[in-house]
């Protein structure tokens, strides 16, 4: 965990003071709902279909559990006792008094944590892999570089208004588990073939209206240039970005009008003016940030431990669980584990102020008191003992947080949608829902394998449809809810986006075109091991087409 210096914690203590006094002069009617807007922006504060919306910060997925019981007691004392976690690795809260969000900020202050950039045009929350400095396919640890960012990002001065909003993902591992792919710029923390650290520096990705796959910018920037480089990317982005059309605004747009090439080009001009000045990262202040830093003490353990392996010849619900929900650690006898937020029933992501305040205790009994967020809008305990997972496992049950379907179909993305926000043509949760309740059955879920099933209630892509190997898109039809259907799309490394199948259809239709695509999968696929991404890839997008609109129509 990154423990805040006097300085980050004078920041946001200021920012309190700052809204606090804008607040009351709002309500005291002396700032206009206009002049109010901009501010209230800045701190996090949506104006939503109920009431206003606050999403707070959690940089890199990264909590402690002093953190997450104070988010709890946040959802108890000012919210309807529950919040959502979203799949940029924030929190939101959908019930706050307006007159209130002070007191929350307040209070998130003495946690070290803040809603600051969660919203506006400004550079946001620096997102990375939830496994970041665990995972053994990992090349870099990208924690000290995301903290690098999130410094360099917060209050930079030329970028507090940019024409649209800016996300940047980190990943230091093989495998991509940050939606790296499909963000403003993307940064893969890497090595070079002599060992040296640097980033391979992604492009124009993004997912919304405009659903593309960001573009490689550079294959390996040194790590003292990271920040001059990104200013280089800003910078243009800042000056030709466009301000006249909301729908044109994203880098990616940029990027596609002028053509990765070009924009390459561009990015290594302007970097010309501003490599090794001042903003080049030297030694020191990596280090000064990394002894921020606070790491787990790990136990010499031994793996494979004895009694582990006892439980998995006797109990095969704990197979499934650990075969689903446990994954790989660096450390020997450590693993780390995903704790559903997808259990039939709930919103996808929500966890209730008491799930909050137990998982908070099962952590510093089981993780180091340390919890992250993933981007897929589950929570996971870090670093586990491979010999308690049994223990822990048991404690997770009761709590409605073991479902083992990490991976599967019900471990679904799904943005608030039309229940909660403003912008949406349709609902989503009711859908996830109506899907969950259908493939309930686990063996089931189990023979159809690994499937990432995402759904958004409109095109602003909140559910990351266009990336799910099945997404779901709410569209308006006079008046009335649709969806439209994308299969094909998948995350990672290989990021593709998902392509259409044809007319949308009725919310009750969609659990059945659900089913129907699954059969199909399953009819043609040639082995348990080939995924139903794969097999769309192999056998491309018309034969499920055909088939499912043959039987709806
Ligand atoms: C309820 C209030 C919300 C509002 C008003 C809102 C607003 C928007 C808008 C306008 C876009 C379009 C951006 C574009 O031009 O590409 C967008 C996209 C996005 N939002 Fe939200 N959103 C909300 C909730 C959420 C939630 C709950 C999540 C996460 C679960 C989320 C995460 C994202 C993500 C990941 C995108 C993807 C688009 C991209 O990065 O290119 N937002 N949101
Ligand atoms: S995808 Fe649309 S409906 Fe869903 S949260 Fe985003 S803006 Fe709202």
């Amino acid at each position: 965990m990154y423990q805040y210096d006097p300085i980050d914690q004078r920041i946001v203590d200021e920012r309190v003071a700052q809204f606090r006094d804008q607040t009351k002069r709002f309500l005291a009617g002396k700032l206009s709902e206009d002049e109010f807007k901009g501010l209230r922006l800045r701190n996090g504060l949506y104006i939503q279909r109920h009431a206003p919306m606050l999403r707070v910060a959690i940089p890199y997925g990264l909590l402690s559990t002093r953190q997450l019981r104070m988010l709890a007691h946040i959802a108890r004392k000012y919210d309807r006792g529950y919040g959502h976690f979203s799949t940029r690795q924030n929190i939101q809260y959908n019930w706050p008094k307006l007159e209130e969000v002070p007191d929350i900020l307040a209070d998130l202050a003495s946690v070290q944590m803040h809603a600051i950039q969660t919203s506006g045009n400004c550079v946001r929350n620096i997102t990375s892999d939830q496994f970041a400095g665990i995972a053994p396919d990992e090349l870099v640890d990208p924690l000290v570089w995301a903290e690098v960012m999130r410094q360099w990002s917060t209050f930079h001065p030329e970028f507090n208004f940019l024409p649209r909003k800016f996300k940047i993902a980190i990943s230091g591992s093989d495998e991509d588990r940050a939606a790296t792919m499909v963000h403003d710029v993307g940064v893969y923390a890497v090595r070079n073939p002599q060992g040296e650290t640097g980033f391979k520096v992604i492009a124009g990705g993004g997912l919304g209206r405009t659903p593309i796959v960001g573009h490689v910018i550079r294959e390996f920037l040194p790590w003292r240039h990271l920040l001059t480089y990104l200013d280089a990317i800003l910078r243009l982005y800042n000056r030709y970005g466009r301000r006249d059309n909301l729908y044109k605004a994203r880098i990616k747009i940029l990027v596609k009008e002028r053509t990765p090439a070009k924009f390459r080009e561009e990015v290594e001009q302007e970097w010309a003016h501003l490599k090794d000045g001042p903003g080049t990262l030297i030694q020191e202040e990596i280090d000064r940030i990394s002894a921020r830093f606070k790491r787990p003490e790990y136990l010499a353990l031994h793996s494979p431990d004895r009694e582990h392996e006892a439980h998995l010849r006797a109990d095969k619900a704990f197979v499934r669980w650990v075969g689903r929900n446990v994954h790989a650690h660096r450390a020997a006898g450590y693993r780390a584990v995903t704790l559903s937020l997808k259990k039939t029933g709930i919103p996808p992501g929500d966890a209730t102020a008491d799930q909050m305040d137990a998982i908070a205790d099962l952590a510093e009994r089981y993780s180091f008191g340390e919890v992250r967020v993933t981007h897929e809008q589950n929570l996971v305990f870090p670093h586990v003992e491979e010999r308690r997972l049994y223990d822990l496992w048991q404690a997770l049950k009761p709590l409605g947080l073991a479902t083992p379907n990490i991976g599967l179909l019900t471990n679904m993305i799904a943005c608030p949608g039309g229940d909660f926000c403003s912008l949406a043509n349709a609902v989503s949760i009711p859908v996830a829902e109506a899907i969950a309740r259908r493939f309930d059955d686990l063996d089931y879920q189990h023979d159809i394998g690994e499937l990432d099933l995402n759904i958004s209630g409109c095109m602003n892509s909140c559910g990351h449809h266009h990336v799910g190997h099945i997404g779901i898109l709410g569209v308006d039809k006079n008046g009335e809810e649709w969806y439209q259907i994308t299969i094909g799309g998948r995350q990672g490394t290989k990021a593709a986006i998902g392509k259409v199948i044809g007319p949308s259809f009725a919310r009750q239709d969609v659990p059945d075109v659900i089913e129907r695509l699954i059969r199909i999968y399953l009819e043609v696929r040639e082995s348990e091991e080939e995924r139903f991404v794969d097999v769309v890839h192999r056998i491309g997008v018309e034969p499920f087409k055909i088939r499912v609109y043959e039987q709806v129509h």
